[in-house]
């Protein structure tokens, strides 16, 4: 029996800042932001969304009343978690209607955590074959304003419906993995940004790709010969393109030409969306599939994930007959140039607009929010939900 991935929904906020504007009001040269760290556009999410609510937005885009029935676990990553004990999972399952007699649990290892629900799931269908799977990565990136992280910001999620005999793409036994104990990038309990030493995360992300893909070329006899692409977590679009170098010269001209175009297509999502941590691998074999239109099945597509602290894990898989008729391309395409643009000014009151922390209420507009779901105040410290 093969598992994998059954079908593939996205939400990103529908507001953005334009890379060019924030470098000038930085001070930077715009193509430090553009091609230095390669991001053309970063998504903003307003206070009416969170990790729960795009979590809902991506998996409303697949979860039809079939799908419902068969769901029997929900896993959603996040490192944007809205309660140190509550699983987001919980209010994803309440908000999608699912039926009572399914696990719900939330699961964090940094950007990490969708690649081990997904490898959760897989076991979970190789018991319960009928059954499916939703996981899903939901993320908003901060890092703080003027930061050198500022730039690789970003909001949104991905869900995936993980089942037996999936429609686009069964993943491969060969999986090779790693653990060490690094302090590049971590959030204090206190704190609402992240900490990061980012010369370091660059280097252990490379370090960790180039000694998981030793590992897993001896575990599988396979080389870069064999993939038609290999797509990256990416922090930004720089950040995979330097790890993909650093083991191109294993293979031959047609190898390298083969796999650089076909990153450059994987990155495409992320450019317009900057890093969404846990669902950003996954936005990127998305963009691969959709902006890719000759892809062929049958093909191989390798995947690499790397979540900071660290953990980090290569493994593949097979593309399906008629994969891309699972994929609403034209409906992302459009969601994402339709997206509003908003001003420096309004990007920066919106990053320091946040929830009360002294147990008081708000109510929140959530009129101008178009997504079906949204957060709609806090009463008796209890996030209030929507679902319009
Ligand atoms: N034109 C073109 N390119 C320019 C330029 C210009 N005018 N000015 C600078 N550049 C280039 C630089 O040469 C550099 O390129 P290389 O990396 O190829 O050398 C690139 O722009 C970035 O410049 P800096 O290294 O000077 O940038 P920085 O130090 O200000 O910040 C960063 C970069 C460290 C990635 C920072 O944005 C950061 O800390 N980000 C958050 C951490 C992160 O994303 N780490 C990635 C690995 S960790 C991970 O993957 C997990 C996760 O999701 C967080």
């Amino acid at each position: 029996m093969q598992i994998g991935i059954d079908k593939i929904g996205l939400y990103a906020p529908h507001l953005y800042v334009d890379m060019n504007k924030l470098a000038v009001r930085r001070n930077v040269d715009p193509e430090k932001f553009t091609i230095g760290i390669g991001q053309e556009k970063m998504a903003v999410a307003p206070i009416t969304q969170d990790a729960v609510t795009m979590a809902v937005n991506a998996a409303l885009e697949i979860v039809d009343d079939k799908d419902k029935e068969a769901i029997d676990f929900v896993i959603l990553a996040t490192e944007s978690g809205i309660d140190h004990s509550k699983a987001g999972a919980i209010y994803v399952h309440h908000l999608l209607g699912l039926h009572e007699h399914a696990r719900s649990v939330e699961l964090k290892q940094a950007c990490y955590g969708a690649t081990a629900a997904i490898q959760m799931a897989k076991g979970h269908i190789a018991l319960h074959p009928d059954s499916k799977v939703l996981v899903i990565g939901s993320d908003i990136a901060r890092y703080g304003l003027a930061t050198a992280g500022e730039a690789t910001q970003g909001a949104g999620a991905v869900a995936m419906l993980i089942g037996a005999d999936p429609d686009i793409l069964a993943l491969e036994e060969n999986s090779a993995f790693k653990t060490d104990e690094v302090m590049d990038f971590w959030r204090p309990i206190h704190s609402d940004k992240a900490l990061v030493d980012g010369k370091l995360s660059n280097e252990q992300y490379i370090a960790f790709f180039t000694n998981v893909w030793e590992q897993y070329k001896a575990q599988s006899g396979l080389g870069l010969a064999d993939f038609a692409a290999i797509t990256f977590h990416l922090p930004y679009t720089k950040m995979g393109k330097k790890a993909l170098k650093a083991v191109m010269d294993e293979g031959t001209d047609d190898d390298a030409e083969r796999l650089m175009t076909n990153y450059q297509i994987s990155a495409e999502y992320n450019r317009m969306v900057g890093n969404i941590y846990t669902g950003s691998l996954y936005l990127n074999v998305l963009s691969l599939l959709e902006n890719k239109e000759d892809l062929q099945p049958g093909t191989r597509i390798g995947l690499y994930s790397y979540g900071s602290g660290a953990v980090g894990e290569f493994f593949a898989g097979i593309l399906q007959p008629n994969y891309r008729k699972q994929l609403p391309v034209k409906q992302h395409s459009q969601s994402l140039t339709s997206r509003t643009k908003i001003s420096v000014d309004d990007y920066e009151a919106i990053f320091e607009e946040t929830l009360p922390t002294d147990g008081s209420e708000v109510t929140l507009d959530v009129s101008a929010d178009p997504a079906e779901v949204c957060l709609a105040g806090v009463k008796d410290d209890m996030r209030q939900y929507v679902r319009k």
